[in-house]
């Protein structure tokens, strides 16, 4: 009989020639477990999900206890399922009172899909704005708006009509005109290797889509629910998008994204053409109870609000001759090395000294630090001790000193 390992290079689809083939068997608060019992912390959350943790216990009561009432019974927005609209509801009481109405699917490359959408039946226009360095999922329309051509050319054609411009360039938006219906962003750039915005450019971004009469998408599928430190990453910026796109996070470690606007905006949907943006799975049942248990953790243990102190006790374990810089707020950290040629080296072996790091997309300098939330101090010293191991290893491999 053949092993899980040689199963998952046999018939599983491949995402690329070096995943990380770490086998887990079990996982517990920030610790995932091996088949010989090996222990790793996890440093990235299953990348900005795990907030709460793996298997948060009011996160698995909520999902046995919705399993045990209903699974998945209509195709979304058919019928009235509790957990679905009680979690609308607390979410958008969490946000600005223009951010009213809820649409859910099930990843956020659907949430951008279907934001792309709203905006373009809204306003009635075709032009979308993106910025450099954006991630925003990996369809069709989600490709189309990220900004990185190494990832995007070999599958051309693409959604006619983006235009890409540079993030915390004031003069590129110029780009955004009468002919826009909307510019998407990622209030802090996640895989570009967390890049804040520069003070007011979110606040041009808006005035300029107030003039042009286009809608400004916040995608907060990475910063969402206490990661940087405050519930949203809009709470720190005090703009208010037309659409807000949610994900990861969402589900409490299960699938499901949402895209979120005023109830006007939305009900462009529902007429000329009925069913304008449908989906099945979408805000399954048990999805919606799971986020629901997870959002409430976050908010009853204030894990965002502690963000700022976990953040400033990583920054000042973390002292290494090969760290350049440590980038972000809160728990969504970049670790810029001196030499990139370590990053690899240090990624790779990270289980070895038990703990889980991952790369950005589009930085090739950092590593990702974004644990579960409630990771406690101890743990993060104990990350740090081995992270520093590491690079010390990863340094003599170098022959750098
Ligand atoms: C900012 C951002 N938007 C959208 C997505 C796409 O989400 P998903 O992988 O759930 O489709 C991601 C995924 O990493 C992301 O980081």
């Amino acid at each position: 009989m053949l092993t899980d390992r040689q199963l998952f290079f046999l018939n599983l689809g491949q995402t690329s020639t070096e995943p990380l083939s770490l086998e887990i068997t079990r996982a517990e608060g920030v610790f995932m477990y091996g088949p010989s019992g090996e222990k790793y912390l996890d440093l990235i959350s299953g990348v900005s999900v795990s907030n709460t943790g793996h298997r948060h216990p009011r996160v698995v009561d909520a999902v046995k206890k919705q399993i045990d009432a209903y699974m998945h019974l209509m195709v979304y927005g058919e019928m009235i399922q509790s957990p679905q609209v009680k979690y609308a509801a607390h979410i958008v009481s969490l946000l600005p009172e223009s951010l009213g109405s809820c649409y859910f699917v099930n990843s956020g490359s659907e949430a951008v899909e279907g934001a792309l959408k709203l905006a373009k039946r809204y306003t009635r226009k075709g032009r979308i704005i993106y910025f450099s360095f954006a991630y925003h999922g990996s369809t069709h329309g989600s490709l189309s708006v990220q900004g990185s051509e190494k990832y995007r050319s070999a599958f051309r054609p693409l959604l006619p009509d983006t235009v890409q411009i540079d993030f915390n360039d004031f003069k590129a938006l110029d780009a955004i005109t009468t002919s826009t219906a909307c510019v998407i962003v990622e209030p802090v750039q996640s895989e570009a290797g967390v890049i804040f915005p520069v003070k007011g450019f979110l606040e041009e971004i808006r005035q300029r889509c107030t003039d042009n009469g286009a809608l400004l998408i916040f995608d907060e599928v990475q910063t969402g629910f206490g990661r940087t430190g405050s519930m949203f990453a809009i709470d720190k910026f005090s703009v208010v998008p037309d659409i807000l796109v949610l994900a990861k996070a969402l589900g409490g470690g299960m699938p499901l994204g949402a895209f979120i606007s005023s109830g006007e905006i939305m009900s462009s949907l529902v007429a000329n053409p009925q069913l304008g943006h449908i989906t099945t799975f979408g805000g399954h049942p048990v999805c919606c109870a799971a986020g629901m248990a997870s959002l409430n953790v976050i908010l009853e243990e204030k894990l965002a609000e502690k963000c700022k102190a976990k953040s400033a006790l990583f920054r000042k374990e973390l002292d290494h001759q090969l760290i350049k810089e440590i980038r972000g707020e809160g728990l969504l950290l970049a670790v810029q090395l001196t030499n990139r040629d370590c990053i690899r080296y240090v990624i790779k072996n990270a289980p070895h000294y038990g703990i889980i790091l991952d790369y950005f997309l589009f930085c090739d300098d950092a590593f990702r630090i974004a644990p579960p939330l409630i990771i406690s101090e101890d743990e993060i010293k104990l990350a740090c001790c081995q992270l520093k191991l590491l690079l010390d290893d990863a340094m003599k491999k170098s022959g750098k000193r």
